[in-house]
């Protein structure tokens, strides 16, 4: 079993919408995934209660105090993505302790590439003790053709010590429509926003983090 957790102590960067996406990929793909909202703020549960009667969706299910993590390694699941909360350092860190691969959420902007730090450093510290986790920054809403975009992915802000995917989420309505009507980016006509989620997936299995 492979636990993915999309993460970033700092709110709104998109975590929810990469694992509920990311989640729906791999079931899609006929692999056993469990969708685990570590949130209490149950965004991937409100996700997942919003979807249409039928639809083929990932399970998800609450673990969302840190006590409570433990019970990942007893779910049947080929991958466990996790999303996480924002300013919960405890759960926060017992999600790094758990992860196989961690994926740190960022807008392409200084206040959330400042405010992951704390992430970062809590994955370092596992690292350092000569834990395992193979972790990058995921970079999500790039705006295609600007500026801005082309720093991010060109990389030059990164002076954290952690990798950086190549492939990025763009910025699209379909995440957030897919979002609030219960379904993913896979079920909407938007061609584009599967690529971007086909790609990280294709990136990470080249990397064999997958
Ligand atoms: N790539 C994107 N394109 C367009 N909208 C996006 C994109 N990613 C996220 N959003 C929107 O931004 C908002 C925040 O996204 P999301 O809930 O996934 O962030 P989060 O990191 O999980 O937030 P929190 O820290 O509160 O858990 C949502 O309204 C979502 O629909
Ligand atoms: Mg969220």
């Amino acid at each position: 079993m492979k636990i993915i957790a999309l993460m970033n102590e700092k709110g709104g960067t998109g975590k929810s919408t990469a694992a509920s996406n990311l989640a729906t990929a791999l079931h899609r793909r006929g692999k056993r995934v469990v969708l685990v909202d570590a949130d209490p703020q149950g965004t991937a549960r409100d996700w997942r209660a919003a979807s249409p009667e039928g639809i083929d969706l990932p399970d998800v299910i609450a673990l969302d105090r840190p006590q409570m993590l433990g019970a990942i390694h007893a779910l049947s699941a080929d991958y466990v993505i996790v999303d996480t909360p924002a300013k919960a350092e405890s759960m926060a860190a017992a999600v790094v302790r758990v992860a196989h691969v961690a994926l740190v959420v960022i807008q392409p902007s200084g206040a959330d590439i400042w405010a992951s730090a704390a992430t970062v450093k809590l994955i370092r510290s596992k690292l350092d003790v000569g834990g395992q986790v193979d972790a990058a920054f995921l970079v999500n809403r790039v705006k295609a053709g600007t500026k801005l975009a082309g720093l991010v992915k060109g990389g030059e802000w990164n002076e954290y010590g952690l990798d950086q995917l190549t492939s990025t989420l763009g910025d699209r309505t379909a995440y957030a429509q897919a979002l609030t009507d219960g379904v993913s980016v896979y079920d909407l006509p938007n061609l584009d926003a599967r690529a971007d989620v086909d790609a990280v997936l294709a990136e990470l299995e080249a990397a064999r983090w997958l």
